[in-house]
């Protein structure tokens, strides 16, 4: 059980209710109060990890609440459905995160638990022990090593000799969601028999989890592999209600669910990343290939509500070092979790072979790198060093400076005019 406790400030009974029930079925254990006065005066007296807010009843108080205690207390905020400008003004006045009314359980429960751990009042490791973790390894650009790093992360993570030390044998499930020509099957020397459109269109599968599991084929290293259809144009019969029928199935008799989400963000890619624990983002350093990465952060941004452990990984696919780590940091305004250097013919040759590099070559600079990435999966901090360690506070890597907060904002409501939110189509 969880035990941080969690101070929540709604003066409507509905909501109030249904926070409490949550949060006290979760095991945290709530102190209650009508207004943001109440909230300060609560936060002054007694530790709270955490406030979860009615937003409407905190505006304009956000900032004292915050601060009331000592050492800052991270806000959550509950916005009305659907309001995207509601939720940009929360976080723009200082809110930690925003849940949406309507929310899930259990995205309620990851998102305390992503600000407890980004405030440090809980350790990752804790939490990489919970079962059916989900990792997501996505990049815009496909041909970048997405695929590379997905399966040689579920090798890791499976643990085993031929891994070498570090990594606690666990259950791990490998899903090829790059449904049209995904090759996570050819990384691996498998030839399933059975794949993810075909799990899709059996009903009895679909509600049955042994049914479910025949549908896997198992590698020798005892990672669990669902294929991507062995036709493209079956991708058609895996829509968001059969992913997530197959997800609730599965991944509860693993312990990491590692899914290879490809290169296309479709309906379905954005359902994935948005069930996922970890978000890896694949980088291949050209300005081709970051412009992509801003843009669909930017997205994401505005349509998707993920989660916050996101990370990424810059691949060198080519021998030359085509960026400087610090521009990539200044674009992205985050260090990579890890750096993969180019591999003249070792990562082809063990596409080529399948046996992945972590296992044909766990004593490589590669393998050593890719080892890195299943850390950070596993709430291992292990920064990737960088040869200069001086990111400067503003981009200046497309020729100007990275916008203020009002042009973000700006930005935002613009791009939203272009890309309207799913829930407004
Ligand atoms: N660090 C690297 N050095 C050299 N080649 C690499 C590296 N990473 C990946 N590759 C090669 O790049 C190609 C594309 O990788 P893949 O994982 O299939 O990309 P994606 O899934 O993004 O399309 C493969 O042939 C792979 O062996
Ligand atoms: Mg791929």
């Amino acid at each position: 059980m969880p035990g941080n406790p969690i101070l929540l400030c709604a003066p409507q009974s509905d909501l109030r209710d249904r926070l409490e029930r949550e949060l006290t079925a979760s095991g945290y254990p709530v102190s209650s109060v009508y207004t943001p006065a109440e909230a300060v005066a609560a936060l002054r007296d007694a530790r709270f990890d955490l406030v979860v807010a009615d937003g409407l009843a905190v505006t304009g108080a956000l900032g004292s609440i915050r601060s009331a205690s000592t050492v800052p207390t991270p806000c959550l905020v509950v916005a009305p459905a659907g309001d995207v400008e509601a939720r940009i003004a929360f976080l723009e006045a200082g809110a930690d995160d925003v849940l949406p009314a309507g929310w899930g359980h259990r995205e309620l429960e990851a998102r305390i638990e992503a600000l407890l751990i980004r405030s440090g009042r809980v350790q990752p490791a804790d939490r990489s022990t919970a079962p059916g973790q989900v990792v997501t390894f996505f990049s815009p650009k496909g041909g970048v090593g997405t695929t590379t790093l997905a399966v040689n992360t579920a090798l890791l993570l499976a643990g085993g000799d031929h891994v070498g030390s570090g990594f606690p044998g666990q259950k791990v499930l490998l899903v090829d969601l790059d449904l049209q020509f995904g090759q996570v099957a050819t990384h691996l020397n498998l030839n399933p028999r059975f794949d993810i459109a075909g799990l899709s269109s059996d009903e009895p599968a679909l509600n049955d989890s042994e049914v479910a599991a025949s549908y896997l084929s198992v590698h020798s290293t005892g990672v669990s592999v669902l294929a991507a259809p062995s036709i493209p144009d079956a991708e058609a019969r895996v829509g968001i209600e059969e992913l997530e029928r197959i997800m609730s199935l599965l991944r509860p008799r693993f312990d990491h669910v590692v899914i290879d989400a490809g290169s296309r963000l479709d309906p379905r890619t954005l359902w994935t990343l948005e069930q996922a624990d970890t978000h890896i983002f694949v980088i291949f350093p050209e300005i081709a290939a970051l412009r992509a990465t801003s843009l669909m952060l930017g997205y994401l941004a505005e349509t998707a509500t993920l989660r916050a452990r996101t990370h990424f990984v810059v691949n060198h696919i080519f021998p030359k070092e085509l960026l400087k780590t610090r521009d990539i940091e200044n674009l992205l305004r985050a260090r990579p979790a890890a750096e993969i250097p180019y591999t003249e013919v070792e990562m082809i040759r063990a596409v080529n072979e399948g046996v992945p590099l972590v296992s044909s070559r766990p004593s490589s600079p590669a393998a050593a790198a890719l080892r890195v990435v299943a850390q950070t999966v596993m709430g291992i901090e292990n920064r990737a060093p960088t040869k200069d360690r001086r990111p400067e506070r503003r981009s200046v890597l497309f020729g100007r400076r990275s916008p203020s907060r009002e042009a973000r904002a700006d930005r935002r409501s613009r791009s939203r005019e272009a890309h309207p939110p799913r829930d407004r189509r």
